[in-house]
């Protein structure tokens, strides 16, 4: 998409981490965004700061009825939305499935997924009809490889979210509406504090120090940079490569082993 053209971008999960980079860098290239958090008061923090062209609107992405407040709210101000990031969510809890609370479950399937969903569902058609635009979802490294135990239940999510990514981009691309997967690797963001902050669990990472020299500023730029490409993917970690390669390696295997049945 031709960022020269995008009137309004609206992004979720857009008051820290991930989407405010996003949200920065779209900014700077002259789009009016509106970031929707469910957090109202990082929300007037950060937009406090921002200039006009940048607005708050609170939104629990689990909320339907909220999406179209939250939809009918930003586009009185702004019209209407082109570039949509849905990109809110909570952190894996730490818990095997077999230890895990079924509420634990269905929280992090209602963020991560279904969250996302709700964004597709309140702009898609609006944007098939108006024949532009663009949307990215966030889903995760673990959205495309299992990685360690307790973090399956947002791999369950996020590999909803590429399967929906995917199969949306089918579906818009002949109405000129892009979609892009974000597939973020470990960036130092407010995810842990974020999530305990709303009820969600999280396993104490103490014992696990990760860091990383990707910020969300860098993540901001590879969105922009991708939404004016029209690609399908993005990974914001080389190194993810390994771990996704030994999974298709053994799927590519599999598909050997039945060579010509
Ligand atoms: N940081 C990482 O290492 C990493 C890696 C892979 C994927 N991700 C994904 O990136 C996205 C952004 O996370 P982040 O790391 O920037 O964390 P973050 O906590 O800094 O930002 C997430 C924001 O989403 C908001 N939020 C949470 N639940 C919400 C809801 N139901 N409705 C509206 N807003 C909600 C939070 O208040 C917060 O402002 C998430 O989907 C996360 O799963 C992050």
């Amino acid at each position: 998409m031709d960022l020269a053209q995008a009137k309004h971008a609206f992004i979720t999960g857009g008051a820290s981490g991930l989407g405010l980079g996003i949200a920065d860098a779209l900014a700077a290239r002259g789009v009016p965004v509106t970031i929707a958090d469910i957090d109202a008061e990082a929300l007037a923090r950060v937009t406090g700061s921002r200039g006009n062209i940048f607005r708050g609107v609170v939104l629990d992405t689990r909320d339907r009825e909220g999406w179209q407040k939250a939809k009918a709210e930003a586009e009185a101000v702004f019209g209407p939305v082109d570039i949509l990031v849905n990109n809110a969510g909570i952190a894996p809890n730490g818990k095997p499935f077999a230890d895990m609370a079924a509420d634990s479950f269905d929280r992090i399937l209602a963020i991560n997924l279904v969250g996302i969903y709700n964004g597709v569902l309140a702009f898609a058609a609006e944007m098939r009809e108006r024949g532009r635009g663009h949307i990215v979802n966030t889903s995760s490294q673990a959205g495309l490889m299992t990685t360690v135990p307790g973090v399956g239940a947002y791999s369950v999510a996020k590999f909803g979210v590429t399967a929906l990514s995917e199969q949306l981009r089918t579906e818009m691309e002949p109405h000129g509406v892009g979609v892009t997967a974000l597939f973020p690797g470990f960036v130092q963001t407010n995810l842990g504090q974020n999530t305990v902050k709303i009820g969600g669990d999280i396993r104490q990472y103490s014992d696990v120090v990760m860091t990383s020299d990707v910020t969300p500023a860098h993540v901001g730029a590879m969105v922009v940079e991708a939404i004016e490409r029209n690609d399908p993917y993005i990974v914001t970690h080389k190194g993810v490569w390994r771990g996704i390669e030994k999974r298709f390696n053994a799927l590519k295997a599999a598909c050997d082993f039945r060579d010509g049945a």
